[in-house]
């Protein structure tokens, strides 16, 4: 059990409040001088302070806790060294990879779309962002026990497929698209657009060629499928650097042959309007423009098929939440969609947006029409090249150097994204991101590393394993317990990641951990003459190195053994 939950019950017990309530209202004190755990009597009469000073009276302390203090409105308990450490490291001992593992979704299905680029046009950094957070939040779920759909929602339809279908007659290439396609269809896609400012019939020409292509032409038809398989090809590219996979790549355009049923269930429940010869969902009750169901030459947009996706998806896989990981700047898109929808009688809360701010890159932002785009690829190399430079610098006798060039410069991308709460923008740094120091990927990797070379040294010099028989009464010292104590909160930062759908608990969560660590190994020597102290340090050191692996990967990066 963990020790929140027991620690509630205790106080549960000698309380009129249940016990979830009180787990609920326990609070880790930012200052772990006030304790580790803080419960806050406000709610247990007039006097808070009064009723702090009765309880600690009245409440069974359990064995990990030492003391109890009132502190103003508060009771605060201490653990009790030894304790927290027997139970800590022997969990992580035993669970090794899987420690931090829950079933708390057991039986629980949720459909996690995340990624979502737009075909023929390049991967940009806002899909990186999507893809980085969506991975995380995929695999911390799936830690807590809950079954994942990860869906990849291409932006595969639309009306700028008649421009490019216009601009490829006009202008393409078939040798270019096939050696380079998001790039080829890029170019012809910003020179339709300079083109038409001269030109505007080119439009006209463009919005005639998307209802032909709607209207299921087979020319048209095969040569977007042709677009869409030549471009997801590169993007699979990039979700092979990251490692990261889908369930699904049923993008818009799959959802095609549904929108007809949609509009009608939207008319049969008399939510539909026609304004201006398109048919609309009318929100102004809610301060909204309206949701757009068919334009005025009958073809659909982007919410028709964001609609009809949401449909299906309850229908197909009865999920208990539907989860969208798209940056802010389509905040209104989705407040129109979920009004829509529980409009329509789907329950309220079972949709989510998870909106991310914007990650500026020294080079400037991107826009895809003007056509200056930073390649993603680029991007990613040139963090690899960093990467192998401070190698290079630091360790040059490091073997397999590539491999962990590969590991740290990705990672130190991923982790930049992730440290940061995601509703704020990022302002990317490539020297601060790839430090060694400060709260960087390189930084959590590298403590994981000096964590696997003490225990090599151990090994080799002492011939010592790691073993979970150790007398824990040896643990007395500070940097003992600041290190104790967040491995004992890993899994509730798991828990906190899944409420809030914000990896960066967990991404601070491993910083912390890691400087609490690299001040426990100044000040505490490990490999030393005392045999039962060293026994019991080199555990602790041990479930430091599996807790940093096990919340690497939980953020989609590599935890390498040396570098
Ligand atoms: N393809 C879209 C874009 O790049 C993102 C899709 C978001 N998901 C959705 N269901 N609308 O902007």
């Amino acid at each position: 059990m963990r020790f929140q939950e027991e620690l509630a019950e205790r106080i549960a017990a000698a309380t009129q409040l249940s016990a979830e309530k009180i787990a609920a209202f326990l609070e880790i004190p930012p200052d772990k001088k006030l304790g580790d755990f803080a419960f806050p009597c406000f709610s247990l009469g007039k006097n808070p302070h009064e009723a702090a000073e009765q309880l600690k009276e009245k409440v069974q302390l359990p064995p990990f806790i030492a003391k109890a203090a009132v502190i103003g409105p508060y009771l605060n308990f201490f653990f009790s060294l030894p304790h927290l450490a027997e139970a800590t490291l022997t969990e992580v001992y035993q669970q090794v990879d899987f420690y931090g593992k829950q079933d708390l979704g057991k039986g629980k299905k949720i459909v996690l779309e995340f990624s979502s680029p737009n075909i023929a046009k390049p991967f940009g950094i806002g899909h990186l962002r999507s893809t980085v957070i969506g991975n995380c939040l995929y695999k911390v779920f799936s830690f807590l026990g809950y079954a994942l759909i990860s869906v990849n929602h291409l932006g595969d339809w639309g009306t700028q497929f008649g421009k490019l279908l216009v601009a490829y007659k006009k202008w393409g290439n078939k040798a270019a698209l096939e050696r380079e396609p998001v790039q080829h269809l890029l170019e012809i896609y910003v020179r339709f657009h300079k083109e038409a400012e001269q030109h505007p019939e080119l439009e006209d020409e463009a919005r005639e060629a998307f209802k032909k292509l709607e209207e299921g032409d087979k020319a048209s038809l095969e040569l977007w499928e042709l677009f869409r398989e030549l471009s997801l090809e590169e993007f699979r590219r990039f979700y092979r650097i990251l490692d990261v996979e889908f369930d699904t790549y049923h993008g818009e355009a799959f959802y095609n042959p549904l929108l007809d049923e949609t509009v009608k269930k939207m008319q049969h429940k008399d939510l539909a309007t026609i304004s201006e010869g398109a048919l609309i969902v009318d929100l102004q009750k809610w301060n909204m423009p309206p949701l757009m169901l068919r334009k005025s030459d009958g073809t659909s947009i982007y919410h028709t098929r964001d609609l009809a996706a949401a449909f299906y998806r309850l229908r197909h896989y009865k999920p208990i939440k539907v989860i969208y990981v798209v940056g802010s700047e389509q905040k209104l898109h989705f407040q129109q969609l979920f009004k829509v929808l529980e409009l329509a009688g789907v329950k309220k809360d079972l949709f989510t947006h998870v909106d991310f701010g914007l990650f500026r890159f020294p080079e400037g932002k991107m826009s895809t029409r003007k056509g200056n785009v930073i390649f993603l690829e680029e991007v990613l190399d040139k963090a690899v090249a960093l990467a192998r430079k401070v190698i290079e610098e630091k360790n040059p006798a490091l073997q397999q150097k590539e491999e962990v060039a590969k590991q740290v410069g990705v990672g130190a991308i991923l982790f930049a994204d992730l440290s940061a709460d995601r509703v704020r923008d990022v302002e990317f740094s490539w020297e601060k991101m790839l430090s060694f120091e400060g709260e960087t990927g390189p930084y959590v990797q590298y403590t994981h590393a000096r964590a696997c070379s003490i225990l090599r040294k151990a090994q080799k010099e002492h011939n010592l394993g790691v073993s979970p028989l150790v007398n824990f009464a040896t643990f007395n010292l500070e940097e003992e317990r600041a290190v104790l104590a967040l491995l004992a909160g890993f899994p509730d930062v798991l828990q906190k990641v899944a409420e809030t759908y914000k990896p960066h608990h967990l991404a601070q969560h491993l910083i912390a951990l890691s400087q609490a660590f690299n001040e426990f190994y100044h000040k505490c020597p490990v490999i030393s003459e005392q045999m039962h102290t060293m026994k019991g340090r080199l555990l602790l050191v041990q479930s430091v190195r599996q807790v940093l692996k096990n919340g690497l990967q939980l953020l989609g990066m590599k935890a390498p053994e040396e570098m």
